[in-house]
């Protein structure tokens, strides 16, 4: 079968790869870093019978052009954001995406965002790198005694042990989740570990489903209520768009952290300011924001109880591998007559 690979690609993927064919070739995005424009996509393609494309846009044009097209792999969680795939569904072409890729890459990054904000990680790392609001100042020695032990910064209260310090600890703490999806599942089982009480807002799953977490299934206003950290990981829908409202957010302790690292359509930002600017609720970790890149300004760049990424939950070098491995593997099924787990246009097969 003849292929053309513009995703980034992992050599361990070798063996399953040729598994399906042998006859290959490489270009665009997963070769340059750039996405291969339409004009040239749409001459490249000709001859292609598998296309494993990961950002490159797989518009109507390019679907239309495509002469000898069975199989379109996009190796995204969302495939539809680079491939059109009622175009393809026309063609009769199957569409698969990498449902996952990046699932462990965003839990660890949910879970490094909670901590970092909760423990002031961020915000002292900073201070200390800096600034000199840390290092330019001298604390009461204590008679001398500190200079002889030096094993503390200073008790003083204007140190940082009084000042940063404090932090919950996670253990045996309350955990909210919202969305117990692809991602969400692998937040929850995190939470598991370090031994927090699970609470789980998700309609489309049952308890059962929730129990391998030692999750409990609620409702979302008894998780905003009851949790000490809450992480909102659902997927855009229209029943998900502005999902943690002001008045969700209004109902959570002033204790407790937030973080969202789905999509800024789940959260009214405004509320979430309101309430981390009136210390209303203790802090938050955003790695997704209305507009991308965050404004220059932003006032979120200036809340001290928010740590903030530039959307690179998902970017772990890893998911590489993963996503060959995810949609190669359901390729395999399907050209085996088997029923595929992650196609995005099921009609095709009828
Ligand atoms: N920050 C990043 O880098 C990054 C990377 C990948 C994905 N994401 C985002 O993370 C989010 C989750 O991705 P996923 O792969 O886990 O998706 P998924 O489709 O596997 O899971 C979404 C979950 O949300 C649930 N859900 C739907 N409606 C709901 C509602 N009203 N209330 C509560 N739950 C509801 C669904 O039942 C499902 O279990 C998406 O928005 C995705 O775009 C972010």
């Amino acid at each position: 079968m003849k292929t053309l690979i513009t995703a980034r690609f992992d050599k361990s993927q070798t063996e399953l790869l040729e598994s399906i064919t042998k006859d290959y070739e490489f270009a665009g995005y997963g070769v340059t870093g750039i996405k291969m424009p339409v004009p040239e996509m749409k001459e490249k393609i000709r001859g292609i019978e598998l296309l494993i494309s990961e950002f490159e846009d797989i518009t109507r044009e390019v679907i239309e052009a495509a002469d000898a097209l069975k199989i379109i792999v996009c190796c995204r969680n969302e495939a539809f954001a680079s491939i059109d795939i009622e175009a393809a569904t026309e063609k009769g072409i199957p569409v698969f995406r990498a449902a996952g890729r990046n699932a462990i890459a965003v839990a660890e990054h949910t879970i490094a965002l909670l901590m970092c904000v909760s423990k002031n990680i961020s915000l002292t790392d900073h201070l200390l790198k800096y600034t000199d609001q840390l290092t330019g100042v001298h604390y009461n020695d204590d008679g001398g005694k500190r200079a002889e032990t030096m094993s503390e910064w200073s008790m003083d209260p204007t140190a940082p042990f009084a000042l940063y310090g404090g932090g919950p600890e996670m253990f045996g703490k309350t955990f909210g989740q919202i969305g117990f999806g692809m991602i969400g599942r692998e937040v929850a089982k995190r939470a598991d570990a370090l031994g927090m009480k699970v609470l789980i807002y998700d309609p489309f799953v049952e308890q059962a489903g929730m129990d391998y977490v030692h999750g409990q299934k609620t409702d979302l206003e008894t998780l905003m209520k009851e949790s000490d950290f809450i992480s909102v990981n659902c997927n855009v829908t229209p029943g998900t768009i502005g999902i943690v409202s002001r008045e969700m957010i209004a109902l959570m302790k002033p204790t407790a952290y937030f973080v969202n690292t789905a999509r800024a359509k789940v959260l009214d930002y405004d509320a979430l300011y309101d309430a981390l600017a009136e210390k209303r609720i203790a802090g938050a970790g955003l790695d997704v924001y209305p507009v991308e890149p965050i404004p220059a300004g932003d006032k979120f760049l200036s809340l001290r109880n928010v740590v903030l990424t530039p959307h690179l939950a998902g970017s772990a070098r890893d998911i590489v591998g993963h996503q060959i491995d995810i949609t190669l593997h359901d390729v395999k099924k399907y050209l085996a007559g088997e029923k595929p787990a992650f196609l995005c246009n099921p009609e095709v097969m009828k």
